[in-house]
C-alpha cells in the first residue's frame, strides 16, 4: 500500500462523498505549504571598521566587504547574516597587491574611498553602491541594494545585484554565447551543459566565464561575478534601465575592475585569472582532427597524404575510437597494434599526435584505472554515498571527482603511459561533466571542493576546469621542461592558465560559420584567447565553398584545427575537390607564413592579457557605431579581417578602423575610418594590414619544425606617424622563456612625408637562428633606391614581391631621407 492509499483508507469511514471527492483531489494535489521566500535587501548603512586594504560596511546585521586590489580592481562581497565564506576561488591567481595609494572619506551622505584610478561611493541612506573615475564620473552604480532569498533546500542563498543600464550601454563578455556580440537585450544562464548542434541564441553552452565589460559614454569598466553556481545576467531584457546577475547560491562576491579602455579591462580580468602559459609553437600550427581516425592505416594514410600534397599539418587527433572499449588511458590493439611506433614514425614526419580522454571511467573490475579509483575513493559520491554512476560512451562510468586535489594528482600520473608512448597533446572533453539521459550529474552530487565542499550545484560549473587543470599539471611534470597542449570543452574562469578551449558540436551551415566568428571574439575579450571552432562544422556536410571559407576564417582563429563528426562526408581539404584543395592548401600556408606574427601575439596574451582577437569595439569603443560592429576583428596588433560568411558572395563591406591600411593580397593602399566595398574572390578574403607596421614571415614550411629559418622576412607598411611592432621569438618549445629565454624585439617606425625611420630594441637572453632580416618596403609613393642601415648606405634591391633591403637583425636604425 502507498502512503496515499493509507491517507485514504484513514479519511473514507467517516466523510462525506463531496468531502471525500475534495480529499482525493487534495491528496492528488497537495497544495504546497510553501514558506514565502522574501527577497530581503541592505538597509542603511550604520558604520564600518577597516583591515588592510578591506572595509567591511554593515546595516547592523548583513556586511559588505569592500576589498582594494589594485588602483584599478575593487572586490564587493555580501554577507547575509554578517559571516563570510572562507575566501576561496578556482579563478584567481594570487594578485591582490594593494592600490599604490588611497583615501577613505565620510561624507554627509556616503563614504568615498578612492585610489589612484578608482573611486567606490557607498551612499549610507540605501546601501547602494556606485564606482566612479577620479574626475567624479559615475560609471557604473547600483539601482537597487544587494539583495538575497534564503535556499531553504541546501542552506545558504540566492544572491542578488542589481546595476543601473544607461541607454546608451553595451555589454559584452560571457564566454562561449552563441548570440550577438552586444548582450543587451539578452538574459543568460551559466551552466555548463553538453550541447549537441547547438543553435543560434541557445543558452546555456559548455562554458561558465561570469565575466562582462560594460561601455558607456565611451568608458568601459568590467564585473566578474566569482561565482561557479548557476548563474545568470540579465543586460536591460527584463528591465530596459537595469542590469542584474545573480546566483543559484554562493556568495555574492564581485570584482569591479575599471578601465576606461576595453582592452585595459581585459587585461586587469587576466591580472586576477591568468593568463595562458605560451604553447608550444606546433600547437599553433594547422591541426587535422576527425571522430575517429583509426585504424593506424587510415592515420599513416591521412597524414602521408598532407605530405603528399605539401599541405602544412603539425598535428593529428585520435578521437575516442583509440581506446579499448573507451576506457581512458588504454590503446585498442586491433586499430593500434603498435602505438608507440606509429606515434614515432608520424613524430619523424612532423605530426604530433594529440588524443582524447574523457571524465567518465568504465565501471570494469578488471580495468586498472577503474581499480584505483575505487580503491582509493577517487570517485564522485551521491548525497547518501552511492556513487554518481552514469552512462557515456564506455556504458556505466564513475566519475573522478577533481575538486579533490589528491584527486587531480593522481589523474595527472594517469598520463604517463600515453605520454611515453609519444603522445604530444591532449584534449578533455565531455567534461561539463556530460552524462547521456540525464545531462550532467544530479544535484545531489557531493564534491571535495579543495576542502571546502559543497554539492554539484556548487562544483558543476568548475569540474572541467578542475579536469583539465589535473591534466595540465600532470603532464608538466610529464614532459619536465616541455609546454603541455591541453584542449578542454567545459571551462569556467581562469581555465586559461591550463587549456585552449573549442567551441564544442557546433554545425556545417553557414549560421554556424558566423556563430563561431561570434564565439571567438567573444571568447578573447572573456579572457580565453586561445580558442577555435570545428572548422568546416561538427555535424551536418559542408560544401567545398562553406569548408573553404571557415578555412579562411580558421587562419585567423588562435586555435587552426578541423574537425567532424563521424557520421559525415570527409574533411580532409583535399576532399572537397582540386578547385577547393588550392584554396585551402594557399590559406593553411598563409597560416605558416604568419607564424612569427601569430606567435609574437600568443606571447602578448601570456605576458600582458592582451587577446589575439579583438572586435573593432576594442580598437574605436569610442565611436558609437562601432560597438556593434561584429564581421571585422583584429588578429594581433596589425591585422584586420572580415571572414565572409555567405555562399557566392563577391564582395563584402568592411569597415576599417582610422589610420592607413593596405589590403594583404595586392597591398593596395585603403583609408581607414570608414566602410569600404571589398571584393572577395574565393581564393582571397578581406584581411587588410595597418600602415605603419612590420609584419614578420616564415617562408612556407610542411610543419613548424621543419626548417631553421636564416633569412626572416620583414613587411614593413609605410604610413605617417609613430608605430610599435613587436616580434617574439624562442626555441618554441621549453619553459625556457621564464627565464628570458628569448627573443623580444620593439620596432619603432616612424614616417613622415618624405622620410622613413625603423629603430628597434631588444630584450631576453635567446638568439634567433634568424642571421637577415629580408625587409620588404611597401607603401612607399616614391622609389627608394637606398637607405641607411646603422650610417652605411645599403641599396635597395627587387624581386617578384617588391623592393628589399637585407640587414643584420641586430641594426639600430634604418633611415630613409628623400
Ligand atoms: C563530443 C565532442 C566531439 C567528439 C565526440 C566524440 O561530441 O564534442 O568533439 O568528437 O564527443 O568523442
Amino acid at each position: 500500500m502507498t502512503p496515499k492509499d493509507d491517507k485514504l483508507e484513514q479519511t473514507n469511514a467517516n466523510t462525506s462523498p463531496a468531502e471525500l471527492q475534495e480529499e482525493i483531489h487534495h491528496v492528488n494535489n497537495p497544495v504546497l505549504e510553501l514558506p514565502t521566500i522574501e527577497k530581503k535587501y541592505l538597509g542603511k548603512v550604520t558604520g564600518f571598521v577597516k583591515e588592510g586594504s578591506s572595509f567591511y560596511f554593515t546595516d547592523g546585521k548583513a556586511k559588505v566587504e569592500i576589498k582594494l586590489f589594485s588602483d584599478e580592481i575593487i572586490r564587493v562581497r555580501l554577507a547575509p547574516e554578517g559571516v563570510f565564506l572562507a575566501d576561496f576561488s578556482y579563478a584567481t591567481v594570487n594578485v591582490s597587491n594593494g592600490p599604490t595609494s588611497y583615501t577613505m572619506e565620510e561624507r554627509e551622505d556616503s563614504y568615498q574611498i578612492t585610489t589612484a584610478r578608482t573611486a567606490c561611493i557607498i551612499r549610507k541612506a540605501d546601501f547602494h553602491i556606485s564606482f566612479a573615475d577620479t574626475e567624479g564620473k559615475v560609471v557604473n552604480q547600483d539601482a537597487k541594494a544587494m539583495h538575497w532569498e534564503e535556499n531553504s533546500d541546501f542552506g545558504g542563498y540566492y544572491v542578488y545585484c542589481t546595476k543601473s543600464a544607461p541607454q546608451d550601454e553595451v555589454f559584452f563578455g560571457l564566454g562561449d554565447k552563441a548570440s550577438n556580440l552586444n548582450l543587451r537585450g539578452h538574459r543568460v544562464k551559466n551552466w555548463n551543459s553538453d550541447t549537441y548542434s547547438y543553435a543560434f541564441n541557445q543558452d546555456p553552452l559548455y562554458k561558465t566565464i561570469p565575466f562582462y565589460l560594460g561601455v558607456t559614454e565611451g568608458q568601459s569598466y568590467g564585473i566578474f561575478f566569482d561565482n561557479t553556481f548557476k548563474t545568470y545576467f540579465d543586460f536591460a531584457a527584463e528591465q530596459a534601465d537595469q542590469t542584474s546577475f545573480w546566483s543559484e547560491g554562493g556568495e555574492l562576491q564581485y570584482y569591479y575592475i575599471q578601465g576606461p579602455q576595453m582592452i585595459d579591462v581585459v587585461r586587469r580580468y587576466h591580472q586576477l585569472t591568468g593568463t595562458h602559459y605560451l604553447p608550444p609553437l606546433w600547437a599553433i600550427g594547422y591541426h587535422q582532427c576527425r571522430w575517429s581516425y583509426y585504424p593506424e592505416k587510415m592515420v599513416r594514410d591521412v597524414t602521408t597524404e598532407f605530405r603528399k600534397r605539401q599541405i602544412p599539418c603539425d598535428a593529428i587527433y585520435l578521437d575516442i575510437d583509440y581506446m579499448d572499449g573507451y576506457r581512458c588511458f588504454t590503446w585498442n590493439a586491433k586499430y593500434f597494434p603498435d602505438p608507440r611506433k606509429m606515434i614515432a614514425d608520424l613524430a619523424a614526419d612532423g605530426f604530433k599526435t594529440v588524443v582524447m580522454i574523457d571524465p567518465g571511467i568504465k565501471v570494469d573490475e578488471n580495468y586498472w584505472v577503474f581499480q584505483e579509483g575505487q580503491a582509493n575513493n577517487y570517485f564522485c559520491r551521491r548525497g547518501d554515498d552511492y556513487f554518481m554512476e552514469g552512462f557515456v560512451w564506455p556504458g556505466r562510468c564513475q566519475f573522478p571527482d577533481y575538486t579533490n586535489p589528491e584527486v587531480r594528482e593522481w589523474w595527472g600520473g594517469l598520463y604517463k603511459g600515453l605520454v611515453e608512448d609519444g603522445v604530444a597533446g591532449f584534449w578533455n572533453d565531455m567534461n561539463e561533466p556530460a552524462v547521456f539521459g540525464r545531462g550532467t550529474f544530479p544535484d545531489d552530487v557531493r564534491h571535495h571542493y579543495d576542502g571546502y565542499r559543497g554539492s554539484h550545484r556548487k562544483a558543476h560549473n568548475i569540474y572541467g576546469m578542475q579536469m583539465v587543470r589535473a591534466t595540465y599539471d600532470g603532464l608538466k611534470k610529464l614532459y619536465r621542461d616541455k609546454r603541455p597542449f591541453t584542449i578542454t570543452r567545459a571551462a569556467y574562469s581562469g581555465v586559461q592558465r591550463y587549456s585552449s578551449v573549442w567551441t564544442g558540436d557546433n554545425i556545417a551551415t553557414w549560421e554556424h560559420l558566423r556563430i563561431g566568428l561570434l564565439q571567438l571574439q567573444r571568447l578573447s575579450v572573456s579572457g580565453l584567447s586561445f580558442c577555435g571552432t570545428d572548422i568546416g562544422g561538427f555535424t551536418g556536410n559542408p560544401d567545398g565553398e562553406l569548408y573553404t571559407r571557415w578555412m579562411q576564417f580558421g587562419v585567423f582563429s588562435p586555435f587552426m584545427r578541423v574537425h567532424s563528426a563521424g557520421d559525415t562526408r570527409d574533411r580532409e581539404p583535399w576532399s572537397f575537390g582540386p578547385e577547393w584543395e588550392a584554396i585551402c592548401k594557399k590559406f593553411i600556408e598563409l597560416r605558416y607564413q604568419l607564424l612569427p606574427y601569430i606567435y609574437t601575439a600568443f606571447w602578448q596574451q601570456h605576458k600582458y592579457g592582451d587577446p589575439i582577437l579583438r572586435p573593432i569595439a576594442m580598437l574605436e569603443q569610442h565611436i558609437p557605431q562601432n560597438l556593434r560592429r561584429e564581421e571585422e576583428f583584429a588578429f594581433g596588433d596589425h591585422i584586420i579581417v572580415s571572414p565572409v560568411l555567405n555562399p557566392g558572395q563577391s564582395s563584402k563591406t568592411v569597415y576599417l578602423p582610422e589610420g592607413d591600411w593596405y589590403y594583404y593580397f595586392d597591398d593596395t593602399a585603403y583609408t581607414g575610418g570608414q566602410e569600404h566595398q571589398v571584393a572577395t574572390p574565393l581564393d582571397e578574403m578581406p584581411i587588410f594590414v595597418r600602415g605603419g607596421s612590420i609584419i614578420p614571415e616564415y617562408p612556407i614550411m610542411q610543419y613548424t619544425s621543419e626548417t631553421k629559418i636564416p633569412v626572416l622576412t620583414l613587411r614593413l607598411f609605410y604610413a605617417e606617424g609613430r608605430f610599435n611592432s613587436y616580434l617574439y621569438d624562442d626555441q618554441g618549445e621549453t619553459f625556457g622563456y621564464e627565464n628570458k629565454e628569448y627573443s623580444w624585439k620593439h620596432f619603432i617606425v616612424e614616417g613622415t612625408s618624405d622620410s622613413l625611420k625603423v629603430s628597434q630594441l631588444a630584450e631576453g637572453h635567446y638568439t634567433s637562428y634568424h642571421s637577415q632580416y629580408k625587409i620588404y618596403l611597401i607603401g612607399l609613393s616614391v622609389e627608394v633606391l637606398e637607405m641607411k642601415v646603422d650610417g652605411v648606405l645599403t641599396s635597395v634591391e627587387k624581386d617578384e614581391r617588391g623592393s628589399y633591403i637585407v640587414v643584420d637583425p641586430a641594426f639600430k636604425k634604418i633611415v630613409y631621407q628623400a
